[in-house]
């Protein structure tokens, strides 16, 4: 019997990274679950997973050394990583007329260490090993609607959701000969722990009333799309975004 593929999800403590571990564990595969700070989250995920083979790896995106260690764990415990799921981000409140000159600065070099430097550096990490190993993979950033619509209140997050398409697109092409297939989804509002308060606030409505269906989505719909780009069917849409918003804003 297939034992399935070797799948590494970056930050999987809870929310979205929770749910595609979720739905590729259910389809079989083993999952390398990842977190930062919150390990009993993380360790939650785990215990639920579907089927055997799955394991824990930690540590902070933001360290490239931890981030080689990591992969070379994630690569070892499951015989090889044939899926990586670019999922850790932080988003950090800082609209421009309202932020202090150091908490501007501060806000960028937080947002672009996890978001855009540790998503490059376990990208490379992960790659590089399935160059040298002639594994064919996938990777799949998890990236943002607010990419192209816009996010006033947390610019840095925009910008960096921007270059992971981009970055996407660069290792799509670069990585094409190797086999290796490399997409990204961009998803309007998500319903998770983090954004929960402002769900059940005033403006969950407004922010329901974004989506023509009158709703947020469900974490498993972002998974969904994730499970699809890496599916052996997908590798003819490698280079894509993905968006994944409700009808809530329509590219051209
Ligand atoms: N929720 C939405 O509405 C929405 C919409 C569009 C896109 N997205 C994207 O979807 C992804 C998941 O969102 P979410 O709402 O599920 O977020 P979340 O609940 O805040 O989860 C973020 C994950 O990233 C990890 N992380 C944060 N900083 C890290 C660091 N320095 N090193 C390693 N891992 C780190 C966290 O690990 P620990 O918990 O262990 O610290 C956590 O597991 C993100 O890329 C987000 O930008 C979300």
């Amino acid at each position: 019997m297939s034992r399935g593929r070797g799948v590494l999800v970056t930050g999987a403590s809870r929310g979205i990274g929770r749910a595609v571990a979720a739905a590729f564990a259910r389809q079989g595969d083993r999952v390398a679950v990842h977190c930062s700070t919150r390990q009993s989250g993380a360790l939650d995920t785990l215990a639920a997973l579907h089927g055997d083979g799955h394991v824990l790896v930690e540590g902070d995106l933001t360290d490239p050394a931890r981030v080689e260690a990591l992969a070379a764990e994630a690569a070892g415990a499951l015989g090889g990583v044939d899926v990586l799921v670019n999922n850790a981000a932080v988003m950090v409140p800082h609209p421009l007329p309202t932020t202090s000159y150091a908490d501007w600065q501060e806000a960028w070099q937080r947002t672009a260490a996890v978001n855009l430097f540790g998503t490059v550096n376990i990208s490379y990490c992960v790659a590089r090993r399935m160059i040298d190993e002639g594994r064919a993979g996938h990777i799949v950033n998890v990236g943002s609607r607010g990419a192209f619509r816009g996010e006033p209140d947390h610019p840095a997050y925009g910008a960096t959701k921007a270059a992971l398409h981009a970055f996407g697109q660069s290792l799509a092409v670069s990585l094409a000969p190797h086999g290796i297939v490399v997409a990204s989804v961009a998803p309007g509002f998500v319903a998770t722990e983090r954004v929960a308060d402002r769900l059940a606030s005033p403006e969950g409505e407004r922010i329901a009333a974004q989506s023509p269906f009158g709703r947020v989505a469900a974490p498993e719909e972002v998974a969904s799309a994730v499970l699809y780009l890496a599916s052996p069917e997908a590798a003819w849409s490698s280079g894509a975004v993905l968006d994944v918003n409700g009808a809530s804003y329509l590219r051209t």
